[in-house]
């Protein structure tokens, strides 16, 4: 599980909870060192203190402005000489039917999830490319391969994630680069607060709390992702917690 994870630099947006952060637990454990990414800076330091100076180095991103990913990606491959590994995790998810019109809601879900998608692609595609490889980790969601009611503009971005990806995957080929689409179920994580309409966030917070498996689950999928060997892509992995229907 952790072969070909030594000496990585990974950069990791959403880093200040939830998933982003627990992989970048698993990812130094492992031997790799991180670069972390997200708006909450002091949430950043304090994870870098735990993982150690050497091993993590924090960024304060605002994924939506493509100058600031593109400044975090270069801050990360400048700090440890080299980029291996780009993690497009950073995402919320309002979920509320389209009749409530949460127009802010809709743009911001656009702009985090689709657009920050895009330019973590756009940062850090001509180290991979100089280098000759790489290996993109973008997250979408089961909701990224089901559509239910309450979900418009949250799965419109994680199928949008899918789209780009799987266009990326055909054209990086001739750079040795790896494309991975990794896409959870419930996971415990700080995500059901990004639920903003009323009775619907009340109704994600206890599926949440009934079903929701530990966030090692994503970080265990990553490292697997990553852990194989160079001419292996893994493309897709869409996991959930063994009691979830949807
Ligand atoms: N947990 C689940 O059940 C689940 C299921 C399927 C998919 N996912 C996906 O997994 C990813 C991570 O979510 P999570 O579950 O770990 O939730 P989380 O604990 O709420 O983490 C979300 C992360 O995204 C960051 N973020 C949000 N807006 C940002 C922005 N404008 N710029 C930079 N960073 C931003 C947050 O940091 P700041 O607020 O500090 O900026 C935070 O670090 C998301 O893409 C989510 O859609 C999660």
């Amino acid at each position: 599980m952790t072969d070909n994870i030594q000496d990585k630099v990974v950069v990791i947006t959403g880093a200040s909870s939830g998933l982003g952060a627990e992989t970048a637990r698993h990812l130094v454990k492992a031997g790799a060192r991180v670069a972390l990414g997200a708006r909450r800076l002091d949430r950043l330091q304090a994870l870098a203190k735990e993982l150690g100076e050497a091993n993590a180095t924090a960024f304060q991103v605002d994924v939506t402005d493509r100058q600031q990913v593109q400044a975090f990606v270069d801050h990360a491959a400048k700090t440890f000489g080299r980029l291996d590994v780009m993690i497009n995790n950073a995402g919320l998810m309002p979920l509320a039917p389209l009749e409530m019109l949460r127009f802010d809601e809709w743009n911001q879900c656009i702009d985090v999830n689709i657009k920050g998608v895009l330019w973590g692609i756009a940062a850090a595609l001509p180290h991979f490319k100089a280098q000759k490889s790489g290996h993109f980790i973008n997250v979408s969601s089961v909701a990224g391969h089901t559509i239910s009611a309450g979900g418009a503009i949250y799965s419109a971005t994680k199928y949008s994630v899918r789209v780009i990806s799987e266009a990326l995957r055909k054209e990086v080929k001739p750079y040795g680069i790896r494309t991975t689409v990794l896409s959870p179920g419930a996971v415990d994580t700080e995500l059901p607060a990004s639920v903003g309409a009323p009775g619907v966030n009340q109704a994600i917070a206890d599926y949440y709390q009934h079903n929701a498996i530990p966030a090692d689950s994503f970080a265990r999928c990553v490292l697997f992702a990553m852990s194989q060997p160079d001419n292996v892509d893994i493309n897709e992995i869409l996991f959930r917690p063994t009691v979830q229907e949807l």
